[in-house]
């Protein structure tokens, strides 16, 4: 079975704006294109169900629905009960949350494992640990390849490590980690773990009940819904941490690590990234599958096709002399965010990208621990290009082709 970009694209308003035809998006590890339904049912919230929601009048009602329905189909399709996600403003803000209720449970001179792979979200809130005693270990990536592994892990844990923080795929090094594995050693050290999937969770949602990390956190606006924070805390661990919500709420374990009150209106139209993920399945597949299957089948379409349009453009961009890829040359085990450091500066390559209808962009792009770490230039920055199961093999074939003329 081979993924219909043409039926994708139709999910897609962005496709269709006259002033982005002939604009080849590749800033997708930034924030992805809305899809359809997740746009009509924010819409459908904001000028029908906009009241407080969970009231017995009607509007509200259906608010209130709306917003379970979110969670329960999303729930389902990560593989975990439907209290066992939870929605926040943002990945970083949740993570935050994380933090503090970490320093509740843990006493001083335990530890937590970070790494120099993880975007600033997964990382700063859980360092910032140490001025309240507690002990952080740093896992360290290849200074040459950005690789994260595993090994190297076993080395620093033992039983002071309370907990272990790494990205599923980090935005800038792109390789796919083995968040199976690694789970499996934490846990034999007695350690919980978090893993930052907002950079893997763009090219297919995992089961995250089968992948088994203790959370899970991803970014809604990169994944084609509205500008919210989802995260999967298993049932164990979020029962264990100490509730940072209102008092009463305690004993609602979707509601335990949320402080503020929701974003009504974003919390419904999170429904509609369920719906584009049936909506797929039902083009692709005639027979009957649980959430969890229908989201996995879908990953998998998703998956093969930016592998396949992946290592044309890795081939592309890999053996220029002017070019340093970040990350793995291969297009197996990555995701579609490729980071180029340049020898000039990489925000001038990107506008210099715009004007042959490429939008991509250069920078850190919050991730200076990672590309400290492998040499690269913080003046210079590396050029991003990020795609999604979007994307077309034309505009493949644009960028290729601008970069050819620009680097
Ligand atoms: C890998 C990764 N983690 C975390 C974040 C932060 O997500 P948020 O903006 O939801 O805090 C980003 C944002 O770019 C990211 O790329």
């Amino acid at each position: 079975m081979i993924l219909d970009t043409d039926f994708v694209r139709a999910q897609f308003p962005a496709f269709a704006v006259p002033d982005l035809q002939g604009q080849a998006f590749f800033e997708n590890a930034g924030g992805s294109y809305p899809c359809g339904a997740v746009i009509d049912r924010l819409t459908r919230f904001y000028t029908e169900r906009k009241v407080q929601p969970y009231a017995p009048y009607t509007a509200s009602r259906l608010g209130g629905e709306e917003m379970d329905e979110a969670r329960a189909r999303m729930a389902a399709i990560l593989g975990v009960d439907g209290d066992e996600l939870s929605f926040g403003p943002s990945t970083t803000q949740n993570t935050y949350v994380l933090a503090q209720a970490f320093a509740g449970m843990m006493e001083p001179g335990e530890a937590i494992v970070v790494t120099n792979q993880d975007h600033e979200a997964n990382s700063g809130p859980w360092r910032r640990l140490a001025e309240r005693g507690i002990e952080i270990r740093e896992w360290k990536i290849s200074p040459e390849t950005g690789h994260l592994d595993p090994d190297d892990l076993e080395t620093i844990l033992d039983e002071k490590v309370r907990l272990v923080c790494f990205p599923h795929c980090s935005n800038v090094v792109g390789e796919i980690n083995a968040v199976t594995e690694i789970t499996a050693l934490a846990h034999a050290a007695g350690a919980f773990t978090c893993v930052d999937g907002v950079s893997y969770a763009p090219h297919g949602f995992p089961d995250v009940g089968a992948l088994g990390p203790d959370i899970y956190l991803f970014s809604a606006y990169k994944t084609y819904g509205p500008h919210q924070g989802l995260m999967v805390i298993r049932r164990a661990l979020g029962n264990l941490l100490p509730n940072q919500g209102h008092h009463f709420n305690a004993g609602a374990l979707e509601k335990r690590f949320t402080p503020a009150g929701p974003d009504h209106a974003q919390v419904a139209a999170c429904a509609g990234m369920a719906d584009y993920v049936d909506t797929l399945y039902a083009h692709h597949f005639s027979h009957e599958a649980a959430p969890a299957a229908r989201g996995q089948a879908v990953h998998d379409l998703m998956r093969a096709h930016e592998q396949k349009l992946l290592a044309p453009l890795l081939d592309a961009v890999n053996g220029r002399n002017s070019v340093r890829l970040i990350g793995p040359a291969d297009a197996e085990n990555r995701a579609p965010t490729v980071a180029l450091a340049l020898n000039t500066n990489a925000e001038d390559a990107a506008a210099k990208l715009a004007k042959h209808g490429v939008m991509a962009g250069g920078g850190d792009f919050y991730a200076g621990r990672p590309l400290n770490a492998m040499g690269v230039d913080p003046e210079k920055g590396v050029l991003r290009l990020s795609f999604t199961h979007y994307t077309s093999k034309a505009e493949i074939d644009q960028l290729i082709g601008a970069l050819d003329a620009v680097l």
